[in-house]
């Protein structure tokens, strides 16, 4: 099967016309809820609360969020974008877009005029997944095995999804024959979502726990590592969710090949290198607790960084729908993105 559509049924942000609908990645997979935000508050408040999550995701909406803040007129898209842009510090595809929709509003700021440019960005996101699957796909060789992280679907995204675009086209193609999912401690990105959306599009794929990826790299099932990004710096380092880092040293001691997929909006070429890049902190309680149930004793502390940084040296090839960066580094990121 080589059509790149097969196997991509799922979307997670959805317009309305008057309300910007979220599929409620907080309750998956045991609720499939939605919910409909009607104000720029609500949006940044689901994407804060990870209603809404992933780098694409959270960009387009607060795309929408802009959408819905101008149609109560120009002094609320003032107000809205500060509120919006100080959602969640580590993915700059959420500042990417606000700064497309501060741009469209300088312009034109009838909410019409802005409707149209955030679901420019809605398609354009899904139309760069399906091309960075088939470049990704295409550097994987025959029957292999790919061990991704947290969740890069079409949760993540405007559909098809980044890493897991690669896995999808890589699966039609029929180049991978082995799918492992990292569980992503400690939200779950990957045992909650990616398990999820992979069965709702009939991928078979495995759960691994995250402490598992050494022993299955060194049992040889797994010959590449495929991973989204939150943002990408000018040398190439890339800000990804925790536990992504110790993936690349852990394949590269074994000889298994890292490849990160990420749209030209996850980069940041403002951003010199990743000691440049805020990694966001979360509750602590995520750590503490599991499901609303207090694991750990009481009085206990814990720290709980949500994203990790990966250097460039550790990075067989960076994807995205400008092309393909092999051995990523200053001049090559530059190359393609001056
Ligand atoms: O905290 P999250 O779930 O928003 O983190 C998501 C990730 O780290 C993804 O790998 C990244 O955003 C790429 S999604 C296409």
């Amino acid at each position: 099967m080589n059509d790149t559509n097969a196997h991509d049924t799922v979307r997670s942000v959805l317009w309305r016309g008057d309300r910007l609908r979220l599929l409620d990645q907080r309750k998956l997979p045991f609720a499939e809820d939605y919910l409909d935000c009607t104000t720029p508050e609500e949006v940044a408040q689901a994407i804060r609360d990870l209603v809404v999550r992933g780098a694409p995701a959270i960009g387009i909406a607060a795309a929408w969020g802009v959408v819905l803040a101008a149609r109560r007129g120009r002094n609320a898209i003032d107000s809205a974008l500060p509120l919006l842009r100080a959602a969640r510090p580590t993915a700059v595809n959420l500042m990417w877009a606000l700064d497309r929709m501060q741009r469209a509003a300088a312009t034109d700021a009838d909410p019409q005029a802005l409707e149209a440019e955030a679901q420019r960005i809605q398609d354009e996101d899904l139309a760069a997944n399906r091309h960075m699957g088939a470049l990704g796909a295409g550097l994987l060789g025959e029957n292999v095995g790919v061990l991704t992280h947290c969740n890069t679907g079409s949760l993540a995204t405007a559909g098809y999804g980044t890493a897991l675009g690669v896995i999808r086209a890589g699966v039609s193609s029929g180049a991978i024959t082995r799918v492992f999912a990292g569980e992503t401690r400690p939200w779950l990105q990957g045992a909650r979502l990616t398990m999820w959306e992979l069965g709702h599009d009939a991928i078979a794929a495995t759960l691994v726990s995250d402490s598992a990826a050494a022993h299955l790299m060194k049992s040889g099932q797994v010959q590449w590592v495929v991973v989204g990004a939150d943002r990408i710096a000018a040398n190439g380092d890339v800000a990804n969710k925790i536990g992504t880092y110790q993936l690349a040293i852990v394949a590269r001691h074994h000889g298994v090949k890292f490849m990160v997929v990420a749209p030209a909006s996850t980069v940041d070429m403002a951003t010199a290198s990743g000691a440049d890049i805020e990694i966001e902190m979360r509750d602590p309680h995520e750590l503490l607790s599991h499901a609303g149930q207090r694991t750990v004793v009481e009085g206990a502390v814990a720290w709980n960084p949500v994203f990790d940084v990966t250097p460039a040296g550790l990075i067989d090839a960076i994807v995205t729908e400008r092309g393909v960066i092999e051995h990523p580094d200053g001049n090559s990121m530059r190359a393609l993105f001056a």
